[in-house]
């Protein structure tokens, strides 16, 4: 296995992210072999910590990770501390000088990698000092890598991209969404592009709906602050959900590249036209969670949200492709908080059999094809199909094909953070979300967010936690006749 050489620069050193997600992910792919000796971390944030500090802290975000403590200490003196504020260029100086220095004594190539894990409000002042400052290496490549949220409309993303762009390309440019690392959405196009039983069939002339739900089962917890700025339509749709749809309905890729794939994903949300006001309120349905007994706190309960937040915590919608391959089927999506349990799935619903002659039990309908895919928590799809009931009868039943990632090899598989980073050390731009991709997501968002920003509460619907949502999702499919396959 070979080793990667590199230099992190983390801004928000010493936040959540960093411990939660970056530091196990790291260590991941130190305890793989991917990292070795020629890599270093320095962590920047206001704190003043000291090394040895910041070494601690780095061994506690491992706690329960494999290996040994020796291993995980030598692993966390590759990290160094610097106490920065972001505004104060005399700062990005000493960083320059630490840099270089790490770049001499850990062979790191002149490769660096910049993270933004913190709020983006700091992202201008800090690519604006990054380059004055001559913090990017002359040689070896230069990365950056964003986190969620990338703005919170096209104005504000938009301008959140132009900041960044003063320091580097798009080429440069690594902007997370974790939904593209986990391993069911990674292999939607293995599936659709490998299996001419499913590429075949993958169109308006034989699929009938698509069906995408991420639902939780965990309230706001600790985000409040966030999430109050946010809600479910910014914080999963505009990013996850409307990557899958990406990777659910694009064209072939002319190539399995970073580069034809974006086309392919930024063509196909293109076509995704924004909606007018009138038909935001007819194929948009939001909700916030309310509790009660054995339920818990409603969300507006909850520890910093507004008592009258018109925030939601659920949204529903229907979304329609305008292009030779997709017209005339429903994407339906919903994700919400504090759902009946945490599952994220997509059914791929088929057109029924036409002029079907065999017998079905009690002369009901026979069954439409539904592809599954489970992202989680039981990774894995089921492929419902109809054959003959057992025995005498020769009526057609359905049954399922169940096919569940093997739980050894899945508990082996990195964890997708870990995945991703693994993607960015080797240069590979596939798993992340192209500038174009964005802009054509936040168009669609933004015209449905406007209309719910007008209204206020008018048109929010509460739903007791642990249900699936308010009934105006399920009439969103009941009006064009059909219905949720994940019932909860
Ligand atoms: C994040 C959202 O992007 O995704 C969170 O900000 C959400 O609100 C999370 O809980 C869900 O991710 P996962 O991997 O748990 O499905």
């Amino acid at each position: 296995m070979t080793e990667e050489r590199a230099l992190f620069i983390i801004f928000g050193g010493s936040g959540d992210l960093a411990q939660r997600k970056l530091y196990p992910a790291l260590y991941g792919l130190y305890f793989q072999g991917r990292l070795a000796k020629h890599f270093a971390v320095i962590g920047t944030a206001r704190r003043p910590w000291t090394d040895d500090h910041y070494h601690e802290v780095v061994k506690q975000s491992l706690v329960g990770a494999p290996g040994s403590a020796h291993q995980k200490t030598e692993f966390a003196e590759h990290f160094y501390y610097q106490s920065h504020d972001v505004t104060d260029a005399a700062h990005y100086v000493t960083l320059q000088k630490l840099a270089s220095k790490l770049n001499l004594q850990y062979q790191l190539d002149g490769n660096r990698i910049f993270y933004m894990a913190m709020a983006p409000r700091f992202f201008a002042t800090i690519a604006e000092h990054v380059k004055s400052e001559q913090l990017l290496s002359p040689d070896g490549y230069n990365r950056l890598i964003v986190e969620k949220p990338f703005g919170r409309d096209y104005a504000s993303a938009k301008q959140l991209n132009d900041d960044i762009s003063q320091a580097f390309s798009e080429e440069q440019i690594y902007r997370i969404d974790h939904y593209l690392g986990k391993e069911m959405v990674q292999d939607i196009m293995p599936l659709r592009f490998t299996n001419p039983f499913l590429e075949n069939v993958w169109s308006n002339q034989f699929i009938d709906n698509i069906q995408i739900t991420l639902a939780e089962d965990i309230g706001v917890e600790e985000r409040a602050g966030y999430y109050e700025t946010a809600g479910a339509l910014r914080d999963m749709v505009q990013n996850h959900i409307f990557q899958i749809i990406a990777m659910l309905t694009m064209e072939k890729p002319s190539r399995y590249d970073a580069t034809a794939i974006h086309e392919a994903k930024r063509a196909v949300l293109a076509a995704i036209k924004p909606y007018t006001p009138a038909q935001v309120h007819t194929n948009f349905v939001r909700g916030q969670y309310v509790g009660g007994d054995n339920l818990g706190l409603s969300y507006r309960e909850e520890d910093n949200i507004a008592a009258d937040s018109t925030v939601e915590t659920y949204v529903a919608g229907r979304v329609d492709i305008d292009n030779d391959r997709w017209r005339g089927v429903p994407i339906y999506l919903r994700t919400g908080k504090k759902m009946p349990a945490k599952t994220s799935r997509i059914d791929i619903v088929f057109k029924p059999t036409k002029d079907n002659i065999l017998p079905t039990t009690g002369n009901a309908p026979v069954r439409a094809n539904v592809v599954t895919l489970i992202i989680e928590p039981d990774t894995g799809m089921h492929i419902t199909l109809n054959g003959k009931e057992i025995g005498v009868s020769d009526a057609v039943s359905p049954f399922t094909l169940d096919h569940a990632l093997d739980k050894d090899e899945l508990a082996k598989a990195p964890e997708a953070y870990q995945r991703l980073l693994l993607n960015i050390l080797e240069g590979n731009k596939l798993t992340f979300t192209h500038w174009d991709e964005l802009a054509a997501s936040w168009h669609f968002i933004d015209a449905v967010r406007n209309v719910w920003d007008n209204d206020k509460a008018d048109g929010l619907a509460f739903y007791p936690s642990e249900t699936m949502g308010p009934k105006q999702a399920d009439e969103l499919l009941s009006r064009d006749y059909r219905t949720w396959i994940w019932q909860g």
